[in-house]
């Protein structure tokens, strides 16, 4: 049975939604009205209604929740382009806990991340508690000491200083199924979604490049997480209210790029 419904007296016949499927699978019919195709396969994006103006259509397969208004009006180029550059990785944090709505908002907003053929396969950690992302620190300093990497890492931690996670008052780490394609991929746009979602809250954000690469390779960091059986850590950020700011932006290395 069809999960996609037309309200035949909004239906405009206009064809948009049929236009905006990615799966091909919306085809008008005989009478102009569109009809899912007998053998399609839906990736549950909700574009058929996303994009009807008349608000025709219903999908019952989506996640019963409201479809959000989307931006009717954009901020100007150069206020993006402003803050995507001005977002830098920060490594200095207050200690003041992240609240947890705060939280939740920012991994509703990576929610809305592009996932492969809309799958949706994202499992996330949050680690709020300062003590518990501490302890995820030492175990990756004491894994490095173990495997003889790191040696820059190992003075910090004797100097006092916390070279994983700096002293960040949460993480959020991403995960997948291990045997899904891409994981990797969903997980960095989602992360960057949720970052960027966090520096426009004025916090400040790091990646956790250590803590991902040592959660693959040594089981009590996957431990100390929680990773369900089966799971991937994918990546992760370090997240809190940020010591200082950014006066400038820095220079990059030139565009390596050809036109083809
Ligand atoms: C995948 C990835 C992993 C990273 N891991 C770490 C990390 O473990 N610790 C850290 O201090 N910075 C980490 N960084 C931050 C980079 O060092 C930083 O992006 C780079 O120096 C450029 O600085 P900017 O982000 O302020 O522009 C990571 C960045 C990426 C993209």
């Amino acid at each position: 049975m069809s999960q996609i419904t037309v309200n035949a007296d909004l239906c405009k016949k206009d064809g948009v939604c049929v236009a905006v499927c990615p799966s091909r699978t919306l085809a008008l019919n005989a009478k102009g009205f569109p009809e899912e195709v007998a053998g399609s396969s839906c990736i549950f994006c909700g574009h058929c209604v996303a994009a009807c103006a008349c608000g025709a259509l219903t999908h019952t397969g989506l996640p019963q929740e409201p479809f959000l208004p989307a931006l009717k009006r954009l901020p100007a180029a150069s206020v993006i382009d402003g803050f995507l550059m001005s977002r830098r990785s920060v490594r200095e944090f207050k200690q003041e806990p992240v609240a947890k709505e705060t939280l939740e908002t920012l991994l509703d907003v990576a929610r809305r991340a592009p996932t492969a053929s809309n799958s949706q396969k994202l499992h996330w950690i949050v680690v709020g508690d300062a003590a518990k992302v501490h302890a995820l620190s030492a175990e990756t300093v004491s894994w490095a000491r173990g495997a003889g990497f790191g040696s820059a890492m190992l003075q910090q931690w004797q100097k006092g200083n916390d070279p994983v996670l700096r002293g960040a008052p949460a993480v959020v780490v991403a995960c997948t199924p291990k045997d899904y394609a891409w994981g990797k991929a969903d997980c960095a746009i989602a992360l960057t979604f949720l970052e960027l979602a966090a520096e426009a809250r004025g916090l400040g954000v790091c990646w956790a490049g250590y803590l991902t690469h040592v959660a693959g390779v040594h089981a009590p960091i996957r431990e100390m997480l929680s990773v369900p059986e089966g799971y991937a850590v994918q990546g992760g950020l370090m997240l809190g209210e940020r010591k200082y700011a950014y006066r400038l932006i820095p220079p990059r290395k030139p565009l390596s790029v050809q036109w083809v």
